[in-house]
């Protein structure tokens, strides 16, 4: 079964195989309106279950529009008005969705429950974000990085704020792609070491810094995410702003890595928080770029599920 649940769980050649097919795919779209099928229409007579315990507006439209491209049929089903909203375990929803459908696509809150889905359901499932992980946005910033700078093995990435989940998938798309990694943030909001080790253990150049300005220089890419992750405590709101400010990727912190530093963001963005609006608008951001990108390597990781 090709589940897609971390990156850190699929083998670095199918990844790399999902981007040059999410390549081909964007590349014969190139031009047509965007309601219309793509040639080949794989998913055609599929049925693909997109979940969403949490909101969501690139990850809800991108797979809903990608499944509709590629010939399919596409269920949005908000986890609070499903019976798994109410009690039902996430097994039973598993075992009983596999009955009707052909993929399901879940984000939620606890990997623990994205584990669950794929271990009793008898048809693939992917990533759409956890507290944990979020694969699919790495995917599309892969894409997109490709684009800009072709293969990234020996890049420089710096990370800068929160180690949350996207950091996390960071790491191990590190770990998969041999581009060196950078944490730069507070220490106690650093990402989970796992992810980090998996990196490490790959051989990756992983450095762990407190200091944005040596940090980022010379960087390829600086990559930030909100400051307050849809998981965390409102309470913590105004401790997490104090100490992230430091991190905010502003004018200077992009003069300080260089004119051949790109900037993404896997949005949304709280502007003027962790980055300006100057920068996020800016020549050097992908941001938006990579946002487009959600829809042809959702495609690309649609097929490889299915085998289509
Ligand atoms: N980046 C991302 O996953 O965006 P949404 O939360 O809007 O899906």
């Amino acid at each position: 079964m090709n589940h897609f649940l971390s990156l850190d769980q699929i083998a670095g050649n199918e990844l790399r195989n999902m981007l040059d097919q999410a390549r081909v795919i964007k590349d014969a779209r190139n031009g047509q309106p965007k309601g219309t099928k793509d040639a080949d229409a794989p998913l055609a007579g599929h049925v693909v279950a997109l979940i969403f315990e949490k909101p969501s507006t690139r990850t809800r439209v991108s797979f809903d529009v990608g499944v509709r491209q590629l010939g399919g049929e596409s269920l949005l089903l908000s986890g609070q008005e499903m019976q798994l909203g109410h009690g039902e375990t996430i097994a039973d929803t598993a075992k009983v969705l596999s009955r009707y459908v052909d993929l399901i696509m879940i984000r939620t809150f606890e990997e623990a429950t994205l584990q669950e889905m794929a271990d009793n359901a008898t048809v693939p499932v992917i990533n759409g974000l956890t507290n944990d992980t979020h694969p699919c946005q790495i995917m599309a910033d892969l894409l997109t990085l490709h684009e800009k700078l072709g293969d990234m093995k020996g890049r420089k990435v710096v990370w800068l704020g929160d180690g949350n989940n996207v950091c996390n998938s960071y790491f191990h798309a590190a770990g998969q792609f041999g581009f060196d990694m950078t944490f730069c943030g507070p220490e106690n909001l650093q990402p989970d070491m796992r992810a980090v080790e998996f990196a490490r253990e790959r051989g990756v150049n992983v450095k762990i810094s407190e200091n944005p300005e040596e940090a980022v220089k010379g960087a390829d890419l600086l990559v930030t995410d909100t400051w307050v992750s849809m998981h965390d405590a409102e309470s913590a709101r105004q401790r997490r702003h104090n100490l992230l400010r430091p991190y905010q990727v502003n004018a200077d912190l992009m003069k300080t890595a260089g004119t051949q530093a790109y900037f993404t963001h896997c949005l949304p963005a709280h502007r003027n928080e962790e980055v300006t609006s100057e920068i996020l608008d800016g020549q050097q951001s992908l941001a938006f770029d990579a946002a487009e990108n959600r829809l042809h390597a959702q495609k690309a990781v649609m097929r490889w599920c299915l085998g289509v």
